[in-house]
């Protein structure tokens, strides 16, 4: 659409852009230019016009829409990226385009959830306007158990992502939650099709939901999440933040598997749990005990309070606090 690649060279261009520039970068009319400013300007972006230097981005509203991705990233990156307004869940889209044979790579991204899903059956909180609900599609060439430690390498692609647009570290709660003082800023749900016949990996979609702009959280989230405006008290920009966790899932596809110690490593300088102590729960039971360290392939180690010790895995059991006299 016009506007939208009208918007992404205004985002690219901090001063002014001549408007015959746009209309023959673009191959459309001068009146089309003009239709395409017109609507950005009612959808809230302040673009000065001078008839001798054109147009000038002046400020816009932190929307994710195709122009802003589009602004950053390039064009052909963004052929298998969908960009929706609104979705029940991004994750339940890309599994439907992986059925169909969409490419390693696509990537779903929305504005807003109608049905956003977490792990263990719960659902995500995915309001309009505030947040980065993304789901990325990996291939890998690999047995389902050798793909196991991906998610904990996407909440690793994640936090770099995270720091690199805002400047804020988080921490990782294992096994995979972006955390503030002990709230969740980020939240990864993987889930992974494998083929019948082969017992291989048929596709693993990726979602990552981020609370970026909320200015508070109500009920019984406000004492479970956080977003990245409440961290470092700036507006960031989601679709700068959208493409950077893009590139950073590009990067880790390629990093898969030969990259597996980089990983690790910085799995465990952010991991927060270790040297904590843990509630589990398995099952219905309740454990409690002190977390010694992530081992190599991304259990925890658990020393009991009845002196035992033992390597949990995530699909056994979930961190549900951490207590330390005070949050993290
Ligand atoms: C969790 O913390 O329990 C995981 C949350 C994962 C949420 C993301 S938002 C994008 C993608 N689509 C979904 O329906 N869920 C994931």
């Amino acid at each position: 659409m016009t506007k939208d690649t009208v918007l992404a060279m205004l985002r690219r261009e901090p001063g002014f852009v001549s408007g015959e520039g746009i209309s023959s970068a673009l191959g459309v009319s001068r009146m089309a230019v003009n239709m395409a400013i017109k609507s950005l300007r009612a959808e809230g972006y302040v673009i000065e016009s001078s008839t001798k230097k054109g147009y000038c981005l002046i400020s816009g509203p932190n929307a994710l829409n195709p122009g802003e991705l589009l602004g950053c990233l390039s064009p052909e990156r963004m052929e298998t990226v969908h960009c929706l307004d609104t979705v029940d869940s991004t994750n339940k889209y890309l599994k439907a385009l992986a059925m169909e044979g969409a490419p390693a790579g696509t990537t779903v991204i929305a504005d807003e959830q109608t049905g956003g899903r977490g792990r263990l059956g719960r659902s995500f909180a995915s309001p309009k306007g505030t947040g980065i609900y993304f789901s990325y599609l990996l291939r890998p060439e690999a047995a389902p158990a050798d793909t196991a430690v991906l998610t904990a390498w996407t909440a690793v692609a994640m936090a770099r992502a995270i720091e690199k647009v805002s400047g804020f570290a988080p921490g990782i709660k294992w096994v995979n939650d972006l955390v503030w003082q002990g709230k969740k800023v980020c939240g990864i749900l993987t889930e992974m099709a494998v083929e019948g016949e082969t017992a291989q990996v048929q596709y693993i979609v990726v979602g990552i939901g981020v609370n970026v702009g909320q200015d508070a959280f109500d009920g019984e989230l406000e004492q479970k999440a956080a977003s990245l405006k409440m961290v470092t008290g700036k507006e960031i920009s989601r679709a700068a933040l959208a493409a950077e966790m893009l590139r950073q899932m590009d990067a880790l596809g390629a990093d898969f598997p030969k990259k597996a110690e980089e990983y690790l490593q910085a799995y465990r300088e952010a991991c927060v749990v270790p040297g904590r102590e843990v509630m589990l729960v398995r099952r219905d039971e309740v454990l409690r005990g002190t977390a010694l360290e992530v081992t190599e392939d991304f259990s925890l180690k658990v020393r009991f309070a009845d002196g035992s010790v033992e390597d949990v895995s995530s699909g056994e059991v979930s961190v549900r606090g951490i207590y330390d006299g005070e949050k993290l």
